[in-house]
């Protein structure tokens, strides 16, 4: 019988196609950002104190403000900093310059002792993010899930004790780092954990900014 040989080693290669990217950057100055925010956002629960109901749970405490923060012109300095690092993902991914990126919607969350965001994602827009004002220990992960549905309901085994490469993940979870923003496709899955903090009062209470971007023809 004919030897037909075996595969040539150095060209078995392995690319990476359809990834789901997931943009971090932290904001410079945040402590004086966030002392600012903290009175906004306070000010705006209490207003509203019913908020709207969204991935949050209002029988379980947590409180969603109305979607159009951005158009206050006191969250100024937030929607500039998100306005840079929706200019970078623009860059990094070769965006037409004649568009940009901007805010459609924005809001708030504030989060309580117990208080969860049910897995959801965010239409209508091509990237969402979300801006981590305050950040009790223990107030609640973000998770992230693979929306390919066959990856999480028929895995492959894997090697024991041997951590998984990146690619093979279904999941990903960030603690939330005030600061830091988070911006991520807008039909990626996510939801948040329980707020389960110790600390008591406000200071125990996980606030956020989360905000849609579309893509707009630059005016002017
Ligand atoms: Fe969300």
């Amino acid at each position: 019988m004919c030897d037909f040989g075996n595969i040539v080693d150095d060209t078995f290669d392995r690319q990476i196609y359809f990834p789901t990217m997931i943009f971090s950057v932290e904001c410079a100055n945040f402590e004086d950002l966030n002392a600012y925010l903290i009175p906004l956002i306070y000010s705006e629960r209490d207003r509203d104190e019913a908020g709207i109901e969204r991935s949050n749970y209002r029988a379980l405490g947590g409180w969603h403000s109305h979607n159009s923060l951005h158009q206050d012109k006191a969250y100024a300095p937030l929607v500039d900093r998100i306005d840079q690092a929706s200019r970078r993902i623009s860059e990094s991914l070769g965006y037409d310059d004649d568009y940009e990126l901007q805010i459609g919607t924005m809001w708030s969350i504030i989060n309580g002792p117990g208080s969860v965001n049910k897995a959801h994602i965010h239409p209508g827009s091509y990237w969402s993010g979300v801006y981590y004002v305050q950040t009790p220990k223990d107030s609640g992960d973000i998770e992230f899930i693979d929306p390919r549905t066959f990856h999480v309901m028929d895995e492959p085994r894997f090697q024991k004790g041997v951590q998984r490469c990146r690619e093979n993940w279904t999941k990903v979870r960030f603690t939330p780092r005030t600061g830091a923003m988070l911006l991520f496709p807008s039909w990626l899955y996510h939801g948040v954990d329980p707020n389960l903090t110790s600390i008591s009062g406000s200071d125990g209470e996980r606030v956020i900014v989360s905000f849609n971007l579309v893509q707009k023809l630059k005016i002017g």
